[in-house]
């Protein structure tokens, strides 16, 4: 069984028909690269899995339990949709840390908000809290580490390059273990020179056998670390498969128009 299903996802904005029919599936440890021209509806795509937009169609199911169903009968309340948000972690082009904020801050921040709702809602004890509160920061040193900025905890954003935020913003994503991790053009608000640091980690990420949605722009990266790969055109999945089906052997022309014109920019 698939960790995630998506099906028949349609999305409109206005009468701009943004996703078409979308539908995949990506078994738990997955990576799975999605690419394709701009406007093509990727970054709408992780918004409906990351319930920043609601799709107007369709069902998002993670390990067998609906997260959305535009048939549902029952509409979750704001409470529901935060726990539902939770099997998501995304990372955005733009890092978007808060910036009044240290790193280790920036990386604690949500899941001390969690105990917090935690003890209102008593599904977390008080005379617990300063257990869990240290387990936050325990994880916290963790994914400092692991991205390579331990030294760096009590720096506010403005104060690191690209590249050493947008690895701050990886460590905060899996603070809240998200069973899947998504990237939207994680490099391309970086310089050249700074986008091998973060893919690093990604490659990292993925060997320990993540599950993962990255929407990139970087050919090589997606080839070398995706299971799957999709390409997508105009709101619809135009290819979706091995990276040696879709880049060595593409079958749609729109896929090799894409690829030709990517290639060619390098
Ligand atoms: N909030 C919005 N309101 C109206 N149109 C939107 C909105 N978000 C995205 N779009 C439109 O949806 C299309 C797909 O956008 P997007 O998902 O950002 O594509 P991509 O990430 O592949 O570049 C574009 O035509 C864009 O203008
Ligand atoms: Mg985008």
């Amino acid at each position: 069984m698939a960790l995630l299903e998506v099906k028949n996802i349609k999305k409109n904005f206005g009468k701009t028909e943004v996703l078409k029919d979308i539908s995949f599936e990506l078994n738990k440890g997955e990576v799975l690269a999605i690419i394709g021209s701009s406007g093509s509806g990727k970054t709408t795509l992780l918004r409906c899995l990351n319930y920043l937009e609601i799709p107007d169609c369709g069902s998002i199911i993670v390990n067998n339990v609906p997260v959305y169903d535009s048939n549902a009968a029952v509409k979750y309340t704001e409470k529901d949709i935060r726990e539902l948000r939770l099997h998501f972690g995304l990372v955005f082009q733009s890092f978007n840390l808060f910036p009044q904020y240290t790193v280790f801050e920036n990386v604690t921040l949500a899941p001390k908000l969690k105990i917090k709702e935690a003890i209102k809602n008593k599904t977390l004890d008080a005379s617990d809290k300063n257990v869990a509160l240290e387990k936050v920061n325990n994880k916290a040193y963790e994914l400092l580490k692991m991205v390579g900025l331990s030294e760096k905890e009590k720096s506010y954003p403005c104060e690191l390059s690209g590249g050493q935020q947008q690895r701050v913003a990886i460590a905060r994503a899996l603070a809240l273990s998200p069973e899947i991790l998504c990237f939207d053009e994680p490099t391309s608000a970086l310089d050249p020179e700074l986008t091998g640091e973060v893919l690093k980690v990604i490659k990292e990420l993925a060997n320990e056998d993540r599950t993962m949605i990255v929407v990139t722009h970087e050919m090589e990266f997606a080839k070398n670390v995706a299971d799957k790969v999709i390409f997508m055109a105009d709101g619809v999945i135009e290819e979706m498969g091995t990276p040696e089906e879709v880049f060595d052997n593409p079958k749609s022309y729109k896929t090799r128009a894409f690829l030709n014109k990517s290639l060619e920019t390098f």
